[in-house]
């Protein structure tokens, strides 16, 4: 399948099957991962993958009207970025070049802590849109998912400088999903290209 008909196919999937993704496929969504582009290679963001009890018992109750989807799904795809401005220049000299890291401060950092904190949590949002089309491309299921509780994700997962902006679920279709685009068709703006 080429991107075109990707995009024209791939969509966000409210029932999955059960089945569970094969290890060597999810060896690749992690390295698809591990690969996001990101402004100034700053890379401020950690990618937790959860199945099984803790997928179904601690996250799928924590997941609001996504709930039943997670516990369906393979496995839900953590994403969290950076807490602080701090760390994330601490750890910036061993992957940002120099020069980028000059960008930054003259650019970015000038803006302040907030844009700072904000201009990190674009970037996870970068490698959301690549994992989707990354999943469709390896004829894996997913959802976004903001519809979740961050805050209470993150009582469960490491304590390590990172905080949750959302997940994803993956896994296979229920071949009875009402939203795939054959049954639903996609609703999008005609005028967006000038
Ligand atoms: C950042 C983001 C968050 C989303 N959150 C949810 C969600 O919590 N639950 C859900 O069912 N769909 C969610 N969606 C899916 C969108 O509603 C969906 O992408 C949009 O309606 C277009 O449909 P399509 O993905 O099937 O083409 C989210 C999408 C994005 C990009």
């Amino acid at each position: 399948m080429n991107f075109f008909e990707i995009a024209q196919t791939r969509y966000t999937t409210k029932a999955y099957n059960g089945a569970r993704i094969a290890e060597p496929t999810l060896d690749q969504l992690k390295e698809i991962l591990r690969l996001a582009p990101s402004s100034i290679n700053s890379q401020p963001w950690e990618f937790v993958f959860e199945d099984g009890q803790r997928k179904d018992e601690v996250f799928a109750p924590l997941s609001l009207i996504n709930e039943a989807r997670v516990r369906q799904a393979s496995h839900v795809v953590i994403f969290r970025v950076l807490d602080s401005v701090e760390r994330f220049e601490e750890q910036a000299p061993s992957y940002v070049s120099e020069g980028r890291r000059a960008f930054y401060s003259k650019y970015i950092k000038s803006q302040g802590e907030g844009h700072v904190q904000s201009w990190m949590e674009h970037q996870v949002y970068v490698a959301l849109g690549y994992f989707l089309a990354a999943c469709a491309a390896m004829g894996v299921d997913s959802t976004p998912m903001e519809g979740i509780l961050p805050a209470e994700y993150d009582k469960h997962l490491p304590q390590d400088g990172y905080h949750t902006l959302f997940a994803v679920a993956i896994g296979y279709r229920d071949p009875e999903d009402s939203n795939q685009p054959d049954r639903t068709p996609k609703k999008r703006k005609t005028t967006v290209i000038l």
